[in-house]
């Protein structure tokens, strides 16, 4: 696999993506988009991989935004294109059969928040702040910003913050509902992993039908959404590690999940 400016780790079930374009503060050009496509090909394949963390290299950025120096010149069709290539790939992490969190040290801003709004779960540092300063460059969000911030922190907030391009603090972010967990920066990384783990510990099987229920069941109406729900219910009987959690359940012992 040939990545430019993403890197790719593993550390037992856990994978760890990073965005490493510090001297760019990892702004998302082409090519980072490409990377991160290609790395989400691989983890779509990696069965031994439970959950993913994505974070961005160094402490003063996880990404400051998508590229301007890549952007400044495009006209419209390439501006689409450009669009088009974020979103692909955003819904491509978005709906990955493992969760993401997003590790969150210091600034995400434009498509850095857009990426990070792509993720299932958002643990910022302190010293993190937030923001969609697209409308002060002269753009819209274009990875998704003016329909997932919609989502995640209400239809109120999120046109005051992409009308305004106010950039706000972690403990701000945290209290609208933008991230879910505030720590210092030189435990974020721990904490971030320590989540990973616990949730690695549940049955992978179950935890991929559960982020399909709850993904999917956001777009439709209530009645289809608990239809989907008993489908995904439905298809964990179908699975051993369903067996295996309730069997060691009752012979009081631990659980020994084999992701399938
Ligand atoms: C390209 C960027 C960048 C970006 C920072 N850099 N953000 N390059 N695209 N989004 C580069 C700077 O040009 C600089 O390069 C280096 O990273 C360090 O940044 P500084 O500005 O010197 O750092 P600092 O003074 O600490 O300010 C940090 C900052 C500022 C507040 C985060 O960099 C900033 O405002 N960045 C842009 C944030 C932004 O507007 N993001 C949204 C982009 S639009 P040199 O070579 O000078 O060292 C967007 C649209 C998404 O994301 C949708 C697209 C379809």
């Amino acid at each position: 696999m040939e990545l430019n400016n993403v890197i790719l780790e593993k550390e037992g079930n856990i994978a760890i993506v990073t965005i490493n374009r510090p001297k760019a503060l990892n702004a998302l050009n082409s090519e980072t988009l490409k990377d991160i496509d290609t790395v989400v090909d691989a983890l779509e394949k990696d069965k031994d991989v439970y959950a993913v963390i994505l974070t961005g290299a160094g402490d003063k950025a996880f990404v400051a935004g998508a590229d301007i120096s890549e952007m400044k010149d495009l006209d419209e069709k390439q501006g689409q294109e450009f669009g088009a290539l974020g979103n692909k790939v955003f819904r491509r992490l978005e709906n990955l059969d493992k969760p993401v969190i997003a590790a969150i040290s210091g600034f995400a801003l434009g498509g850095g928040c857009e990426l990070a709004m792509a993720c299932d779960i958002r643990v910022a540092s302190e010293k993190a702040k937030f923001g969609q300063p697209e409308a002060g460059l002269g753009i819209t969000p274009g990875f998704g910003g003016t329909q997932r911030l919609a989502r995640i922190v209400g239809l109120g907030k999120a046109k005051e913050l992409i009308y305004t391009c106010d950039i706000i603090k972690a403990d701000e972010a945290l209290r609208i509902g933008l991230v879910n967990k505030v720590v210092p920066l030189e435990n974020l990384m721990e904490e971030v992993k320590a989540m990973a783990t616990k949730i690695a510990s549940n049955a992978p099987v179950a935890v991929k039908l559960c982020k399909d229920a709850i993904n999917r069941g956001m777009q439709v109406d209530i009645d289809r959404a608990v239809e989907i729900e008993a489908e995904d219910f439905g298809k964990c009987f179908a699975t051993e590690d369903q067996k295996e959690g309730m069997t060691a359940f009752l012979e009081k012992r631990a659980k020994n999940f084999q992701n399938k």
